[in-house]
């Protein structure tokens, strides 16, 4: 099915109109980029700060810096240069809108075609999009700043305030909004109060889009899984399958062979 590209706010906005789901993903490096770029699947490529956990092998991402960010964004815009990428701006490196509009800045000159920073920061998004650069907010769980990582907006206290809060930032002027970790009806219901669209990663099938850690959707991550993500394949055990394979014919002489050889 043909789509438009998503660059602009006013991109985000007719997409939602069309009722054509966005399909978000992340990527960090070269391989998956062009595997994206080449797979005419991908709307959007989010350069997320999870490449922490991802990449770094940390378990926080609050120790990705913007240099990490730059290089990963580089790396990805070059080699996937048929998607728009967004990149995240990282912990503390949007404390205030000048920061935070150099940092833009920074991720946008090597590539990216917006950003998406953490929490409702009403001036921040003002600067970044009054400059220009189309912005993607994230409200519900905030992983650079969560205390516990559960289900935000249970209650109605909480729930009001993230609709309040993704009505800020639709008024700041955000090209639409990752909503991470929250019930089903309350994405379903600022889904349908937003003129931009919603980006769901556990928020279920109402939003106006979705998106996913590579890592996670290609089995690629060990460890606890988390109820919203769906393993398409089982990359982990297919990488530890061929490094066993490739250790033991190396090591009964059966690879290379001479089908492997110059003559
Ligand atoms: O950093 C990231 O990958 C993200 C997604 C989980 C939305 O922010």
């Amino acid at each position: 099915m043909e789509s438009s590209i998503l660059v602009t706010r006013d991109d985000y906005i007719a997409r939602k109109k069309s009722k054509k789901k966005i399909v978000m993903i992340t990527a960090y490096d070269a391989a998956f980029a062009s595997i994206m770029d080449s797979s005419g699947a991908i709307d959007v490529i989010l350069v997320g700060d999870s490449l922490g956990m991802a990449v770094q092998g940390q378990n926080t991402t609050q120790k990705v810096r913007m240099e990490h960010m730059v290089y990963h964004t580089e790396i990805v815009a070059r080699t996937a240069p048929s998607i728009p990428v967004i990149a995240d701006l990282p912990y503390l490196a949007f404390e205030d809108p000048d920061e935070a509009l150099k940092n833009a800045k920074a991720l946008t000159a090597v590539g990216a075609k917006g950003v998406k920073i953490e929490g409702d920061k009403p001036e921040v998004v003002r600067r970044i999009t009054s400059a220009g650069i189309p912005l993607i907010g994230h409200l519900g769980l905030l992983p650079q700043t969560a205390r516990n990582f559960k289900v935000q907006g249970k209650d109605k206290a909480d729930a009001e305030r993230i609709v309040q809060e993704a009505l800020d930032l639709q008024d700041c002027g955000a090209a639409a909004i990752v909503l991470e970790c929250v019930p089903r009806s309350l994405a379903a219901s600022i889904s349908e109060a937003l003129e931009i669209p919603t980006i769901g990663i556990g928020a279920g099938p109402d939003c106006d889009g979705q998106v996913l850690v590579v890592h996670d959707m290609l089995g690629l991550s060990s460890g606890h899984t988390a109820k919203f993500v769906k393993k398409y394949t089982d990359l982990h055990s297919t990488v530890r399958g061929a490094l066993v394979e490739y250790a033991d014919e190396v090591r009964k002489g059966s690879y290379p062979s001479d089908a492997h050889s110059y003559h």
